[in-house]
């Protein structure tokens, strides 16, 4: 009776989630992961060695046969160089985890999500199902995945390790033979997808299943639901793993732990679902691009209000860039992500555990974005006001209003009073404030101006097109 009772107040009494979306939906979001709100996506892989267009590079030059890329391997290549060729130069002679982990720790990301597999197939851990195509077998001779995993769980356990996995795979004869029967058979599952999934987790255990390439078949097909049952009842990280939604034909935007519907998802209003907006340093390829100029990387001020933006809407932002094949994250992502720490060295306050606030922007000055903890709203200000007074015009003053800068907590409260538009701030001397780029005010006891219409919280129904990659 006691143990009853004992178990019941655990909730270990419930455990048991069905494999239907009904269950699943009912499973609690883990609490790590709305209170991270910043995570950095990993693109690596074979596709990496010609770092040419994009991730997608197999599929564009021999599926598509776009002729950029065909002229690309018969300008640069042997005849009859196969994709294949290019493992052996993945060669990853410089990757060092220990300094990857460093670099994500500085860039202020509270999780990881590493490509454990893109549609091309090769596994960047030794997989039983990918035998003579994986990091181990060719290439690096290495565990990448692996290793990565116990850097981060060495040296920076504050970081949620998590891993990408795509379900289809563009050239794999089994998959080709489903897609061929309209899949009513269900080979490539059986014997690829499904224990390849099983033994990525048993064996990593990430906190994150990333899934993608889902998009050509049902969930009934890909058996996502018996997979996510399993997961979440059995498996190591039952307690602590979340899901994103891409699991099958009609399934994103509707199911998992968190919606990204499509690529860059950011709807710029209030969201009833938590989501993510993954998004990307080099704005034209999620995979490492030699000949990317620097004006194709996204500004530190753009990435910021990217971020604003999106944790103010009730979203996480998965930040990605692309490894080289010999193993560094190039300088200028590695840049950008420093700043982006050493912004969130003095803002954190305003980003980390925050939740959205009544408004989301500024209802009378745009590019103000608002968040809020306990009893503080913050103001994402993403221009430094003219002559120094901003005026907000979605928060009220009350007797015991006091408002802070961060990143000048030496200097006194800033002032404010009520005017007919809404309530005017006067900043401090930009010389005197340690942050750049974007500013933070921490405002204690302010009331939401009434809500003229409810909350506009409306899912976009994502285009068929948007599942299939379009940075290109
Ligand atoms: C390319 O492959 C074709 C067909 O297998 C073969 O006939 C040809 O000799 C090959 N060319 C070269 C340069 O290896
Ligand atoms: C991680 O970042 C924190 C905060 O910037 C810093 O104090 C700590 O030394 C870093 N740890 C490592 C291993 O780099
Ligand atoms: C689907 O998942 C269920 C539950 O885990 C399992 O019993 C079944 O064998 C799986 N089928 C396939 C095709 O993987
Ligand atoms: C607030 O955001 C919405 C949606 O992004 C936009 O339509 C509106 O113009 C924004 N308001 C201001 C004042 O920037």
């Amino acid at each position: 009776m006691l143990l009853t009772v004992l178990l019941c107040t655990l909730g270990l009494a419930k455990a048991g989630y069905e494999p239907t979306w009904a269950s699943l939906d009912t499973r609690p979001l883990p609490t790590w992961y709305d209170e991270a709100k910043v995570g950095i996506f990993l693109h690596w892989g074979v596709f990496s060695v010609p770092s040419f267009g994009s991730e997608w590079f197999w599929q564009h030059w021999q599926g598509a046969h776009i002729q950029a890329y065909v002229d690309f391997m018969k300008k640069n290549y042997r005849p009859n160089f196969t994709y294949q060729d290019f493992a052996p130069q993945f060669t990853a002679e410089f990757y060092d985890p220990y300094k990857w982990a460093q670099v994500l720790n500085a860039s202020g990301a509270r999780y990881v999500v590493l490509t454990s597999k893109h549609h091309e197939g090769y596994t960047l851990w030794p997989s039983r199902y990918s035998w003579g195509w994986n990091a181990v077998d060719v290439g690096p001779k290495r565990d990448l995945l692996g290793d990565l995993q116990l850097a981060i769980r060495t040296l920076t356990p504050h970081i949620h390790f998590g891993l990408y996995h795509s379900m289809y795979e563009w050239f794999n004869p089994l998959y080709l033979q489903d897609k061929a029967m309209h899949f009513q058979t269900q080979n490539f599952v059986k014997r690829k997808t499904m224990p390849e999934l099983y033994e990525v987790v048993n064996q990593y255990k990430p906190e994150v299943v990333w899934s993608d390439g889902d998009w050509e078949a049902e969930d009934k097909y890909w058996n996502s639901t018996g997979f996510l049952a399993w997961l979440f009842n059995e498996s190591p990280v039952k307690d602590t793993v979340v899901v994103n939604d891409r699991w099958g034909r009609g399934i994103p935007c509707h199911h998992g732990s968190y919606y990204t519907c499509s690529d860059h998802y950011n709807p710029g209003v209030l969201q009833p679902h938590k989501w993510e907006n993954c998004m990307t340093l080099d704005k034209r390829s999620w995979g490492y691009r030699r000949n990317a100029p620097a004006t194709d990387y996204i500004t530190i001020h753009d990435l910021l209000t990217e971020l604003a933006m999106t944790i103010s809407c009730r979203g996480n932002i998965l930040i990605n860039a692309g490894p080289t094949h010999d193993g560094r994250i190039p300088p200028i992502m590695e840049e950008r992500l420093r700043q982006l720490g050493s912004w969130l060295d003095i803002n954190g306050e305003a980003v980390y555990q925050s939740q959205p606030w009544t408004h989301q922007n500024d209802s009378l000055t745009p590019g103000i974005w608002y968040t809020s903890k306990g009893d503080a709203v913050y103001a994402i200000v993403l221009k430094w006001p003219q002559a120094g007074i901003l005026t907000l015009g979605s928060a009220l003053a009350t007797a015991s209003t006091s408002i802070s800068f961060l990143g000048y907590s030496s200097g006194p409260p800033l002032r404010y009073r009520m005017v007919k538009k809404g309530l005017q701030v006067v900043f401090p001397p930009m010389s005197e404030v340690k942050g750049q780029w974007v500013w933070v005010l921490a405002m204690r006891g302010v009331n939401p101006t009434p809500l003229l219409t409810p909350p506009q919280t409306f899912m976009s129904e994502p285009s068929h097109s948007n599942f299939i990659h379009f940075m290109q």
